[in-house]
């Protein structure tokens, strides 16, 4: 039997998570939640203990305050790794990940280390994104693919399913991005790992409740960490070319 913890990470998503919650529930009922609340001022965390007292398949881990994504999944996943959990998701609060696309997901996992649910991929969408929101994820998906020359149409995409085991190989505390720039740092690690991807595609759909964190700072953070990663895998490509030139002339 597959132990499966999707986590839901929330910042002020009180109207949207009893949504998504139910969503999960319905159509992936052998399923554990965890909610990952930073200490959001509309509530979100004291709803969730409310359900977790009369439901004991969700768990909610509050953290002080608003650190961002990837600080708030690393916790979770410390979390579900401790508690011995086979396949880990990660799944917004709010509706644009559908819960009718989880069992999809699933299905892969067997097969894959990492199965990104993609909008970027034939037969995946996006529905009610503004034109601006759409070119930027199209046009940070193509950086990161040349940048780091791999071969995944949607690294930024926020609904996946990691197995234990590739968590486990990549020491989560060397990922150190913080914002939505951890997407894109996993699957380069779980890449440079040696793990596999598969990509399913989804269709995203712009949330209804509440308001997207998405900043520049976070923008920033992925353009800066992504340049700063395809430089130094380039320079390992010259660094190894070189050495392997002066061994065979040595020879
Ligand atoms: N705990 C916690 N802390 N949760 C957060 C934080 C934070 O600092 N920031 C955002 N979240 C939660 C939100 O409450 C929501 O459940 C989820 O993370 C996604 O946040 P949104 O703000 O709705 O993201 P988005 O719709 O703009 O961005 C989506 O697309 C990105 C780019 O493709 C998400 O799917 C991202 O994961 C994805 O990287
Ligand atoms: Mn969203």
């Amino acid at each position: 039997m597959v132990r499966t913890l999707v986590i839901i990470p929330t910042y002020n998503e009180r109207e949207s998570l009893p949504v998504q919650v139910e969503g999960v529930r319905g159509h992936a009922p052998d399923v554990d939640i965890l909610v990952v609340d930073d200490a959001s001022p509309d509530g979100t965390g004291e709803w969730a203990d409310s359900v977790a007292a009369v439901d004991p398949r969700l768990h909610v881990l509050h953290r002080p305050g608003k650190q961002g994504l990837g600080v708030a999944y690393r916790a979770g996943f410390a979390w579900g790794l401790e508690r011995g959990y086979d396949v880990l998701v990660e799944m917004d609060a709010d509706g644009s990940h559908q819960a009718s696309d989880l069992p999809r997901l699933l299905a892969r996992t067997p097969d894959a280390d990492l199965v990104i649910g993609s909008r970027w991929v034939p037969g995946g969408s996006v529905k009610n994104w503004p034109k601006r929101r759409e070119m930027l994820s199209t046009g940070a998906n193509t950086y990161v693919r040349l940048a780091l020359g791999i071969h995944v149409r949607d690294a930024t995409a926020g609904f996946r399913a990691y197995s234990a085991d590739i968590l486990r190989r990549l020491h989560l505390d060397t990922v150190e991005s913080q914002g939505y720039c951890f997407q894109i740092d996993m699957c380069w690690h779980v890449l440079q790992a040696g793990g596999t991807v598969v990509e399913v595609p989804i269709e995203f759909v712009e949330r209804a409740q509440g308001q997207s964190k998405m900043s520049g700072a976070i923008i920033r953070e992925a353009l800066l960490k992504t340049t700063a990663w395809g430089f130094t895998r380039r320079w390992r490509q010259v660094s190894g070319a070189e050495r392997r030139e002066r061994r065979a002339s040595a020879d």
